[in-house]
C-alpha cells in the first residue's frame, strides 16, 4: 500500500554548493564590498561558462527574461515588425517580443521535438517579418538547419530561447552556436542555476559590444550613454553560486540519467504513455522529463497530487490561451500545439529524487491508469 509523501515531491530540487565553500566566499564579499557591477566573480563565471559550453561569446544576465528582451533589442529589428515564434513555451518568450514593441506571430510546433515546425514557418512570413524565435523546449533542439535555410532565403534574424537547453549539443557542438543569439536561463528550477540568472550566447563580436552596452543601461563610459539600455547585470552572489554550482552539473546529470532510465523502463510499457525521444546526435542536457499521456493526463496529474507528487503540465495552456494573445491563435490554427499541451506532463526530475521515489512515482502513475481503464 503506497502512502502519500509527507513532504511534497516537486518537479525539481536545485543543486546547492557545499555550505562551507559558500561561506568562505561570502566572507570575501564582506572584505571587498564588491557586490555587483561586473565584479571578479561575474568575470570568472563568464569565462568558466564560455569554456564549459565551448562558445565564442557569453554575457551573463540577472535572468533570462531580461536576457530575451535585451537580445531582441540587440538584433535591431524594425519597430512593430513581426517575430515568428511558438505558443508552446513559457510566457516570457512572447512577452519579450511585445516588450520590444514587436508583434508575436504564433506558428505551430512539430510533434516529435515539440519545437517550431519549419514546414509551417513560411506560411507566416510577410513583408513585415523580421525574425524567427525558436524555443528549444525541454532541451529538444529546434530544427536549426531548416530554420537557418528559411532565414537566409527571407533575410530574417534567428534567435533561440534556450532556457531549457543548457549544455545541449548537436553533433558534439553547442546548441548555442546556431542562430544569431541564444538565451539561457539559470533560474533556480534549472539544471545549472545562479538562484536567478541567465546568459546570452552568440558568435558575432559586434553583437558582443552591443549586448554588453545594453545590459548596463547603454552606458559606454562615465560620461557617455549611447543606447537605450536596461539593468541586466548579474550580481556577485549569483555569480558566486554559479561558479560553485558549475562544478556539480556533470554529477547531477549522471544522477538524472539513472532516474530517466527508471522512468523509461517503467513507463514505456503503458500504451497510453509516450516518451518523446531526443533526435539522434543530440546530447540531452537532462533538464526536464516530459511524457505524453493519451486521454488521461488530467487524471494522472490529479492522482499524483493526491500522493503529494507535484508533476507539472508544462506548457499547458499554450500562450495563445492567455488573455493577451488569444486573438493570435487557436486550437484550430495550432492543432499540434494544443494536442501536445493536452497530453504533456513533466515528471519530478532531479538527482536527489532517488531510485525508490522514482519507482513510487511510476507506481502511482500505474494506479491512476488502472483507475482510468
Ligand atoms: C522557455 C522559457 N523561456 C524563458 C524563461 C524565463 O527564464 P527566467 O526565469 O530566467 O527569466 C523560462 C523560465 O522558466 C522558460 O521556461
Amino acid at each position: 500500500m503506497i502512502k502519500p509523501f509527507e513532504n511534497p515531491i516537486y518537479i525539481t530540487r536545485p543543486i546547492m554548493p557545499d555550505y562551507e565553500d559558500l561561506a568562505s566566499r561570502i566572507q570575501s564579499l564582506y572584505d571587498s564590498r564588491m557586490l555587483t557591477n561586473l565584479g571578479p566573480y561575474h568575470q570568472k563565471l563568464e569565462e568558466k561558462l564560455q569554456e564549459f559550453l565551448q562558445v565564442a561569446y557569453l554575457s551573463l544576465f540577472n535572468n533570462a527574461t531580461i536576457g530575451l528582451i535585451t537580445a531582441l533589442k540587440a538584433l535591431d529589428l524594425p519597430f512593430v515588425s513581426e517575430v515568428i515564434t511558438t505558443p508552446f513555451t513559457f510566457a516570457a518568450t512572447p512577452h519579450a517580443i511585445v516588450w520590444n514593441g514587436l508583434k508575436p506571430v504564433f506558428c505551430d510546433i512539430e510533434p516529435k521535438t515539440m519545437t517550431i515546425d519549419p514546414e509551417k514557418i513560411e506560411a507566416h512570413i510577410t513583408s513585415n517579418t523580421s525574425a524567427i524565435l525558436g524555443v528549444h523546449v525541454y532541451g529538444f533542439p529546434c530544427k536549426v538547419d531548416q530554420i537557418s535555410d528559411i532565414s537566409i532565403a527571407h533575410n530574417l534574424k534567428v534567435m533561440y530561447d534556450g532556457a531549457h537547453a543548457f549544455s545541449t549539443k548537436i553533433d558534439q557542438e553547442s546548441i548555442c552556436s546556431y542562430g544569431d543569439i541564444t538565451v539561457l536561463s539559470f533560474h533556480a528550477t534549472k539544471l545549472f542555476h545562479t538562484l536567478e540568472g541567465g546568459a546570452l550566447v552568440y558568435n558575432d563580436h559586434s553583437l558582443h559590444k552591443k549586448v554588453k552596452n545594453l545590459r548596463n543601461f547603454g552606458i559606454q563610459d562615465e560620461f557617455k550613454v549611447t543606447d537605450i539600455g536596461i539593468n541586466g547585470k548579474m550580481n556577485e552572489v549569483q555569480a558566486m553560486f554559479g561558479l560553485l554550482n558549475l562544478s556539480l552539473v556533470r554529477e547531477e546529470q549522471n544522477k538524472r540519467k539513472l532516474i530517466a532510465d527508471i522512468y523509461r523502463n517503467r513507463l514505456t510499457v503503458h500504451d497510453a504513455i509516450h516518451i518523446p525521444e531526443m533526435p539522434e546526435c543530440t546530447t540531452d542536457s537532462l533538464q526536464y522529463f516530459p511524457i505524453l499521456i493519451e486521454d488521461h493526463r488530467d487524471l494522472v496529474y490529479k492522482v499524483l497530487r493526491e500522493y503529494n507528487i507535484h508533476a507539472r503540465k508544462y506548457f499547458y495552456p499554450p500562450c495563445t490561451d492567455y488573455d493577451c494573445y488569444q486573438h493570435l491563435g487557436s486550437r484550430e490554427s495550432l492543432p499540434v500545439t494544443y494536442d501536445i499541451a493536452d497530453k504533456v506532463l513533466c515528471l519530478p526530475f532531479y538527482g536527489s529524487l532517488g531510485y525508490e521515489n522514482a519507482n513510487i512515482i511510476c507506481d502511482v502513475i500505474e494506479i491512476a491508469l488502472n483507475k482510468a481503464s
